[in-house]
């Protein structure tokens, strides 16, 4: 493809929202020696999209401007670099346009006609799973994935003692995922969300769902009255004393999005050796997993709910809803 342009989305220095994004014609990435060429079929956004172009993880990324945001992506195989042995062209798969390595010296592209990923984080994707609904799984499911296994210790098959969970903004994009992947786990789940979307958190799984502007909602009180042994923390802005009278004793808040005075609390019960303790998730993303999870959704057992498909030539319409915040599920674009 050497010398062919292809149409992308990018920006050229923090902020502006959607109105930063400037439409190009730019040549179409080269794979390295580990990366396959992928032609884009969907992208998925990530509240983590906006956030960098925002500034909030300078000096991190973008590594340098002209960037084309997003990393989760579908696509078809269309060339391969020197050391690739698990694909070759024509493949279907879905990739995390990162190498999460020391360096993060990879990052981005997605929100393109064509992209590189790193070969150890792309997944092959079965016919019957369409490019939209697996698009929506890299950060959004891992991120679910790891919460509820690794940090919380459920596990996935049924076995294992059964845990009070509490799910916070489960209408989101990985709130959706782990009411579904927590209800495969030995485990009751209570949820929170937004009054237009109890019915729909309901219908993923959950076991009871509380309206978080009422102030049972608030006070994240279950109905039933069970007291959580983990919260899979995905909205912001909840002071711990929220939490802890809701918690068992050895209650473990997973915060995905912890602030400064959070991981200071964290620090401190850690340090008094309290048993509810407050842990900070950053995603480690895993090829096996994001494999797992595909496997999930192939079997019926998990479902990519759509918010709403763009046109990468309106990216800007779906770059303004991720900022929003009140997505239900993910929000796809499609080249
Ligand atoms: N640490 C990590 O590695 C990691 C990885 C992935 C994501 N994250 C972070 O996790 C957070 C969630 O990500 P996401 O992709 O799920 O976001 P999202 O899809 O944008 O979440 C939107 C949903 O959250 C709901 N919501 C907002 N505030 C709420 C509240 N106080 N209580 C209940 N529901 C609420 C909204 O409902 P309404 O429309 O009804 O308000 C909406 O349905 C983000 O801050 C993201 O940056 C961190």
């Amino acid at each position: 493809m050497a010398g062919k342009l292809m149409h992308a989305v990018q920006y050229d220095c923090y902020g502006g929202g959607s109105a930063g994004l400037k439409h190009v014609e730019v040549p179409v990435p080269a794979p390295q020696k580990d990366e396959v060429l992928l032609k884009v079929e969907a992208a998925s956004l990530n509240p983590v999209d906006w956030k960098i172009q925002k500034g909030q993880l300078r000096p991190l990324f973008p590594r340098s401007f002209p960037f084309i945001p997003v990393i989760d992506v579908a696509g078809e195989v269309v060339e391969v670099g020197s050391g690739v042995k698990n694909f070759k062209a024509g493949d279907k798969v879905v990739a995390m346009l990162s190498n999460f390595g020391l360096l993060f010296d990879k990052w981005g592209g997605g929100l393109a006609e064509f992209a590189v990923a790193k070969e150890n984080l792309t997944v092959p994707r079965p016919p019957e799973v369409s490019a939209a609904e697996v698009a929506g799984l890299p950060i959004a499911g891992l991120t679910a994935h790891q919460a509820l296994t690794q940090s919380a210790g459920i596990k996935l098959d049924g076995s294992g003692p059964q845990k009070n969970v509490l799910i916070t903004a489960a209408s989101g994009g990985v709130g959706h995922y782990a009411v579904q992947l927590a209800k495969l786990g030995n485990t009751h789940v209570t949820a929170t969300c937004g009054a237009r979307n109890l019915d729909f958190v309901k219908s993923l799984g959950a076991d009871e769902v509380l309206d978080y502007k009422t102030p049972d909602g608030a006070a994240l009180k279950s109905p039933s009255g069970q007291k959580y042994d983990a919260v899979i923390h995905c909205a912001t802005g909840i002071p711990f004393s929220v939490f802890e009278p809701n918690l068992s004793p050895n209650g473990k808040v997973i915060d995905l999005t912890p602030s400064f005075g959070l991981l200071m609390t964290s620090a401190l019960k850690k340090l008094t050796f309290s048993k509810k303790q407050l842990v900070p998730l950053f995603i480690v993303p895993k090829g096996e997993n994001l494999d797992y999870l595909v496997q999930l959704v192939k079997e019926g057992k998990l479902k990519t709910v759509i918010d709403s498909k763009h046109p990468l030539s309106n990216a800007e319409d779906a770059w303004a809803k991720i900022i929003d915040g009140h997505a239900t599920g993910k929000i796809i674009v499609e080249p």
